[in-house]
């Protein structure tokens, strides 16, 4: 199928921005969305400057009757990627005997943009892709969601992170199973560290950090392919699987033991 018309969350930044500039192209209108204008018009005019049409949409994912009235005033869509997402760790312990903890405000931000968020995505694509014809090739369109690596485990560093991310990844996966007999692909990207500015401010090594130009590529090219679950580095992804095969006790003891992910390493995000 053409995909002519592709709305994105998270354009303002990082992956989102990266994806809007690559698949911006004469012929193909962009549906942009963030929060931040400034930065969210900074790739609208680079994507002009490429030929696209480009729609812009100042708005929070976690509302989800503006999320909703926006995909629907699209009037069709080819291609949804769900970009928009947080982060956060947990703050250093008080004293010898106080454990590391999440502020609650974080937590539910954190659930509300990366897990409602998402569904204030893709629910009203899949609502709206039913209604579109199929192309030559039996699809009618194509959704795709950010997960995470850290979603694959139970990482102390990124508890509601990690949470959130699982809870997108199962639902894409699962959910895909039955969107595909209507011609529908629903996607997830599990993927490792990203060199975007969700992490540029950690003060851990951060193992197997991507090229966001390289991680573009490679979600472009597993969603031409069909794929429901798109995973980077392979090494990474592996090895995730089979820490959350051991027993919690021996997991926790080798997370606490590393730089990623400690307490007070990552900046607390924005809660507004
Ligand atoms: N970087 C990594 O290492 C990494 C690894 C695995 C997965 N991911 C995932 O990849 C996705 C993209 O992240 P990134 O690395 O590109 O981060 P980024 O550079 O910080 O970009 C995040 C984007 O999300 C948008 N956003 C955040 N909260 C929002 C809200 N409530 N409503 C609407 N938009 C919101 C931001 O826009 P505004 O500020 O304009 O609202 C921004 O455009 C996220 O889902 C992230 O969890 C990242």
């Amino acid at each position: 199928m053409k995909h002519n018309s592709i709305l994105i969350t998270g354009a303002s930044s990082g992956l989102g921005r990266t994806l809007a500039l690559t698949l911006a192209r004469p012929g193909r209108k962009l549906w942009l969305g963030g929060r931040n204008t400034e930065r969210l018009e900074e790739t609208a005019r680079a994507c002009i400057s490429r030929g696209a049409a480009v729609h812009l949409k100042a708005c929070d994912v976690a509302n989800s009757a503006a999320m909703a009235e926006w995909v629907h005033g699209t009037g069709g869509l080819d291609m949804v990627l769900a970009c928009a997402g947080i982060t956060g760790g947990t703050r250093k312990p008080l004293g010898p005997d106080q454990p590391a903890t999440e502020p609650e405000a974080q937590i539910r931000r954190i659930f509300e943009t990366d897990l409602i968020g998402v569904l204030n995505t893709v629910l009203p694509a899949l609502e709206l892709m039913q209604h579109q014809p199929r192309a030559a090739d039996g699809m009618r369109g194509r959704i795709c969601a950010i997960s995470s690596v850290a979603g694959l485990v139970s990482f102390p560093g990124t508890p509601s992170y990690s949470a959130a991310k699982a809870a997108v990844d199962r639902f894409m996966v699962a959910t895909g199973g039955n969107a595909k007999k209507a011609g529908i692909l629903l996607s997830s990207v599990v993927c490792g560290f990203l060199d975007t500015p969700m992490v540029a401010r950690n003060t851990f090594p951060m193992p197997s950090l991507t090229d966001v130009n390289s991680a573009c590529r490679r979600i472009l090219r597993g969603l031409a392919r069909n794929e429901r679950r798109i995973t980077f580095p392979l090494w990474l992804v592996a090895g995730s699987r089979f820490m959350d095969l051991l027993p919690i006790r021996l997991a926790e003891s080798y997370y606490n033991n590393q730089p990623a992910g400690a307490a007070g390493s990552m900046p607390e995000p924005d809660l507004s």
